[in-house]
């Protein structure tokens, strides 16, 4: 980390992208500054050469040159293909978290991010990550547009309400590293900052062992009824409290789909279109469910907007993820739950 005295020009690079994104940085600082020379450099000669002088008043009348435009054409071209190539590489990079990802989901609220692991464990302007594993991050807003930027990670993602996005970063060093959000939010966004803290894997795990401080705050109504418990298994209970359960079994004659499998699946929806059930395809399905009404089913689900938090929204998402056991038959809804051990 730099000293807290030192001007930082430059954030340190502290995650496995960060490297590929300066390269790419010094790249296009290097074009620019090579025609930025070449440009101006020949800007000023030419004038002091060619000036105007006694004798030699009026300029040579020049009709084009072929090779000079073909030359300014081709070389640009070839230099912009290579920004597009190489730039499309790392956004895809960027775009694609690793299968075996560390998952954790944020909620950006004003003016603080909330964050939640898998395991269960919520933190508040904190996000506690092992070094050397990949860590993906779900996000979403309560309210307004957020930006979750950490850039010693090179990471900077809008955080839309209404939306999931997600990024993620693979920290090479343990240490702090600050958090901020990077797009305005009112009154207070430059107060919505935060850190992350890199740690060593067994730190990491003593730190992912120790209860929660139960941090009292207005707003985080979700907090109070679900605890610290893993997503997966608040969501099992507000399957049943809400009553999905009614509706959603696995046997056929149900009313609504049977949700094992479904995470991940393609669903023929009664339009003929097909769609890929993603988290913003089961999102959706909750909160607006008449608008992708699957196939052999009726549009009878009533809404359930303005009636889960994003917490909750999210926590019965990963619980029809982790619906992915064929369903014995005439035993309701199969289980398979990942992080059920740690429900105690
Ligand atoms: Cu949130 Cu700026």
């Amino acid at each position: 980390m730099m000293s807290a005295n030192a001007f930082p020009l430059f954030p340190e690079a502290a995650s496995t992208m960060a490297a590929q994104v300066d390269y790419f940085y010094f790249f296009l600082i290097a074009v620019s500054l090579f025609f930025i020379i070449i440009i101006s450099g020949m800007l000023i000669g030419f004038s002091v050469k060619y000036r105007r002088r006694p004798g030699n008043t009026v300029g040579h009348r020049i009709h084009g040159s072929t090779l000079l435009e073909v030359a300014w054409s081709i070389i640009p071209f070839g230099l912009t293909m290579v920004i597009f190539a190489w730039g499309t590489w790392l956004f895809f990079g960027f775009a694609r978290p690793p299968d075996n990802a560390h998952e954790v989901f944020v909620v950006g609220k004003q003016w603080m991010w909330k964050l939640q692991h898998m395991e269960g464990k919520r933190e508040i302007n904190e996000l506690h990550v092992p070094v050397g594993q990949s860590v993906k991050l779900t996000m979403t807003s309560e309210d307004v547009l957020h930006s979750f930027y950490v850039p010693a990670f090179r990471v900077k993602f809008d955080v839309l309400p209404g939306r999931y996005t997600t990024a993620w970063f693979n920290a090479i060093k343990p240490g702090e590293y600050h958090l901020f959000c990077a797009e305005f939010c009112g009154t207070e966004h430059s107060g919505m900052i935060g850190k992350v803290v890199v740690m060593e894997p067994a730190a990491y795990q003593t730190w992912l062992a120790q209860p929660a401080p139960i941090v009292p705050l207005t707003g985080a109504t979700s907090a109070s009824a679900s605890g610290a418990l893993p997503p997966v298994v608040a969501g099992e209970a507000l399957f049943t409290q809400k009553a999905c359960i009614t509706c959603h079994q696995p046997q056929s004659g149900a009313l609504g789909p049977s949700l094992v499998g479904v995470a991940g699946s393609a669903v023929k929806l009664a339009n003929g279109q097909t769609v890929i059930a993603d988290d913003a395809y089961l999102r959706e399905s909750i909160l607006n469910p008449t608008g992708k009404v699957v196939a052999g089913f009726q549009p009878v689900m009533p809404t359930f907007q303005g009636q889960l938090s994003e917490e909750q929204l999210m926590q019965l998402i990963q619980y029809i993820k982790s619906l992915q056991a064929p369903a014995p038959p005439g035993q309701g809804v199969a289980q398979a739950k990942p992080g059920a051990d740690l429900d105690s």
